[in-house]
């Protein structure tokens, strides 16, 4: 699905110019739960524009099933994503005082779906992120963390996207909370065959996925599969039950 062959990224330019990405080639195939690991700057968020379609490399090809997408327009770009990808970012902010289940239809608002079908995918998107109907006309300011952040992955399923891209979303939620957002991720992985690589600087979280790659200053240093990727909902279970 994915096919990374000596990306960079340099920002800016002359004696300013910083190289973000410097020379990373990876492959991932469809069905793949892909955790990316690296200490704060070694360049996560970066790969990740490039991976969404967000942003272009400086050099290197990217293809996306077979079509190289390194060198589209902005317009080309936002095709790919509109049919392809679902983006669940740290810093994802519901609009206020609006319904969970206006917050999840807005982007097929903008991609021209009609207001019956909105809701329809909009429900559907929020049964499979784990929200359930009593919550649907909640506010933001009525729901939990975790809450938010299945919200958060329902907004990003909604145009039914093949791959997910989530940057740090378990960034600010506690252990408890990060491992319900976790088990919402391998069950779209699990019984969806959603791909999904998840950005993360801590091992915890990378262990629930069946790969990690680790980069540091620009550069990968290991890419390993995990033998044994830890469970989530099993991991949530003996918390509600100590004994
Ligand atoms: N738009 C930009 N212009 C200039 N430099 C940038 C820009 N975006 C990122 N950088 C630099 O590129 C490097 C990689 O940044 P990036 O955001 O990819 O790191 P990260 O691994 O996601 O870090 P964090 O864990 O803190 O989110 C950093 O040194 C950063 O300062
Ligand atoms: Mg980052």
């Amino acid at each position: 699905m994915i096919d990374f062959k000596d990306i960079t990224k340099t920002y800016g330019s002359g004696t300013e110019a910083y190289a973000a990405l410097r020379g990373i080639s990876f492959s991932i195939n469809e069905g793949e739960f892909v955790a990316i690991m690296g200490p704060s700057g070694s360049g996560k968020s970066t790969l990740m524009h490039i991976l969404g379609c967000l942003d272009t490399p400086t050099s290197g090809t990217y293809r996306l099933d077979g079509k190289d997408v390194s060198t589209m327009s902005d317009n080309e770009l936002a095709d790919v994503r509109k049919g392809k990808i679902g983006f669940v970012f740290q810093s994802f902010n519901l609009l206020p005082r609006t319904t969970v289940l206006r917050n999840v239809m807005l982007p097929l608002v903008y991609a021209g779906v009609s207001p019956r079908e909105r809701e329809n995918r909009a429900t559907a998107a929020l049964n499979a992120a784990g929200l359930t109907e009593e919550h649907f006309t909640h506010l933001s300011n009525q729901l939990s963390g975790g809450q938010i952040q299945r919200v958060a992955i329902a907004r990003a399923l909604v145009n039914d996207p093949a791959l997910i891209l989530a940057d740090e979303p378990t960034g600010n939620l506690d252990s408890r909370t990060s491992l319900v957002v976790l088990d919402t991720l391998q069950k779209l992985n699990r019984w969806h065959g959603r791909t999904i690589v998840l950005i993360t600087h801590e091992p915890d979280i990378a262990e629930h996925s069946e790969r990690i790659i680790r980069l540091r200053d620009g550069s990968i240093i290991s890419d390993e599969k995990n033998p044994a990727p830890r469970d989530a909902a099993r991991e949530t279970e003996l918390y509600d039950d100590p004994a």
